[in-house]
């Protein structure tokens, strides 16, 4: 852990390098700059229901515990500068889960995009959700409507692009890609060999985007769990055995601390 670490100012404008120091177990400075930044974070925010469980609470409490740490990150993440943050809500595979976990997760969905979105716009924060909203079983209409209304309202906004995947899944994403690109094929408007990737990723939910530079999972598991599969080619894998709740913003520091010192060779030398 960094002896210290020390911060600009909150507001400091986000186009000037932000600078704070951290201290290596060698005693070596090292300088975090903005340079030094990923521009796309990813999170797997795991860990809610063993740290509700530890309190002799039932797992929907680590969830709602989730939501405010997800409140702190999105925010530093905002102050830093960071360009774009992809956040794990909710996969494919999550409706497997209990009526009421499902139930208390879809309820916190909607009152987060309720109560939150007017001061995420009042920070130039856009909001894309990745995955298949329109297929969300019935009765989440409420929840479909206040999804869309978030990505409508913050479509033009320029700040920390804020992706939430739900409903997701990673091998679907690029299955839909290739159909989508099939399609256009068929119809004559593209030939194979004018498939490169960047045209691949232009179909992904996340195109525009830049890739992933770091992807973070809490609570000490390594498994991808099906997430940006695509955009994670050369993301840096940060592991933590912090359970998400605990995630705070002193834990994301060091997770930037420890990207910036890594060396990135996408597959050079
Ligand atoms: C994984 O922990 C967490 C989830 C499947 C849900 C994450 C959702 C939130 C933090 C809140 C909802 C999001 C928004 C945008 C309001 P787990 O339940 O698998 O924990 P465990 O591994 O300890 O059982």
């Amino acid at each position: 852990m960094p002896a210290f670490l020390a911060y600009a100012p909150q507001g400091a404008d986000k186009g000037i390098a932000m600078a704070f120091f951290g201290k290596d177990e060698l005693g070596k400075q090292t300088e975090l700059r903005k340079e030094n930044l990923p521009r796309h974070v990813a999170i797997i925010m795991d860990g809610n229901g063993r740290w509700a469980q530890r309190r002799g609470m039932p797992r929907t409490f680590g969830h709602k515990a989730g939501v405010e740490a997800l409140r702190e990150i999105i925010r530093h993440s905002s102050d830093l500068g960071i360009e774009a943050l992809t956040i794990y809500a909710f996969s494919t595979e999550n409706w497997k889960r209990s009526v009421e976990e499902v139930g208390a997760l879809m309820g916190l969905l909607l009152e987060y995009f309720t109560k939150e979105l007017e001061e995420l716009h009042r920070e130039h924060v856009r909001i894309r959700i990745l995955g298949d909203i329109d297929a969300m079983p019935k009765g989440l209409e409420r929840q479909q409507a206040a999804l869309h209304a978030a990505m409508a309202r913050t479509r033009e906004n320029t700040g920390l692009q804020l992706n939430i995947a739900l409903n997701y899944g990673g091998r679907q994403e690029i299955v839909w890609a290739a159909r989508k690109l099939a399609k256009r094929v068929a119809a004559g408007e593209l030939s194979p060999e004018e498939i490169s990737m960047d045209v691949f990723a232009g179909e992904l939910y996340t195109s525009g985007l830049p890739e992933v530079d770091l992807i973070i999972r809490t609570s000490g598991e390594m498994r991808l769990s099906n997430f940006l599969l695509y955009q994670c080619a050369y993301a840096e894998f940060y592991k933590t055995d912090i359970l998400w709740p605990d995630f705070d913003q002193k834990a994301y520091d060091e997770a930037l601390l420890s990207y910036a010192k890594r060396n990135r060779r996408f597959g050079g030398v």
